[in-house]
């Protein structure tokens, strides 16, 4: 069973990747094979809207077959029995690199073809992928759910399940933010809260993680071969 693990921060050792290394724990620990991908170690760009993935018998079968550094990437996508994707808030929705990844793993398999009888949409994946969103942030949880911003990330979580069969979601707030906030212009925020809540808070955050990283793999399980 192989597990990939997408890393959407540009930070290779902060909240966002600290959070799908204990997620990949999980899932190792589990018995799953895991690959952890930082997506901005490649130069690559969200779909371009050339439609080869929905030309008339295209062969790019759910493979966006654009060639950029993102290409082999999604190709091993292809072999994934599940994908965590890690992404932080940037301006209330996922950072745009995220994003980007998503356009170009979803749309070549979000088929416009439907079964001219039952109405239904052709599914071009034919067994359920779970899937696994992470989303580090720095507003609080009063905030994000005063401000209205859960239907941006919910949506994210509504696009992977209608394509893949299956997606989870876990929220980290209130993120520690600076490797020290002594070196910045940033006095909103207050430093011993911001540090009370990382020491008391993040390894919640990171046991939950990991919780989803072990579900995963029991999700493959339960859904293997399905339709
Ligand atoms: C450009 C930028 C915009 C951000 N906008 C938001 C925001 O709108 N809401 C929020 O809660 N945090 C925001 N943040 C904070 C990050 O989401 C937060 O620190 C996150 O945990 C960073 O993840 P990382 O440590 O993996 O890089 C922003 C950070 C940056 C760099």
């Amino acid at each position: 069973m192989k597990i990939y693990f997408i890393n959407g921060s540009p930070r290779k050792d902060m909240n966002t990747a600290q959070l799908l290394e204990s997620a990949q724990s999980g899932a190792a620990n589990e018995g799953a094979h895991t690959e952890l991908i930082h997506l901005y170690d490649y130069c690559y760009k969200g779909c371009i809207n050339c439609f080869n993935c929905k030309m008339i018998d295209n062969n790019t079968n759910g493979l966006c077959n654009y060639e950029d550094e993102l290409h082999p990437i999604l190709k091993k996508m292809k072999q994934a029995d599940a994908i965590i994707i890690g992404a932080p808030i940037y301006f209330g929705y996922m950072n745009a690199q995220t994003r980007a990844f998503i356009e170009r793993l979803i749309f070549p398999i979000h088929s416009y073809l439907v079964n001219e009888w039952t109405g239904e949409r052709i599914k071009i994946i034919k067994k359920i992928i779970p899937t696994g969103l992470i989303f580090s942030m720095n507003n609080s949880e009063w905030k994000v759910r005063n401000r209205g911003q859960y239907s941006s990330m919910i949506m994210n979580g509504h696009i992977l399940e209608q394509e893949f069969g299956y997606n989870e979601m876990i929220y980290a707030y209130d993120t520690y933010q600076f490797d020290d906030y002594s070196k910045y212009e940033a006095n909103i925020f207050d430093e011993s809260d911001k540090l009370k809540r990382h020491e008391e808070h993040f390894p919640k955050d990171l046991q939950n993680a990991y919780e989803l990283g072990r579900h995963m793999v029991q999700k493959v399980k339960e859904f293997g071969g399905l339709v």
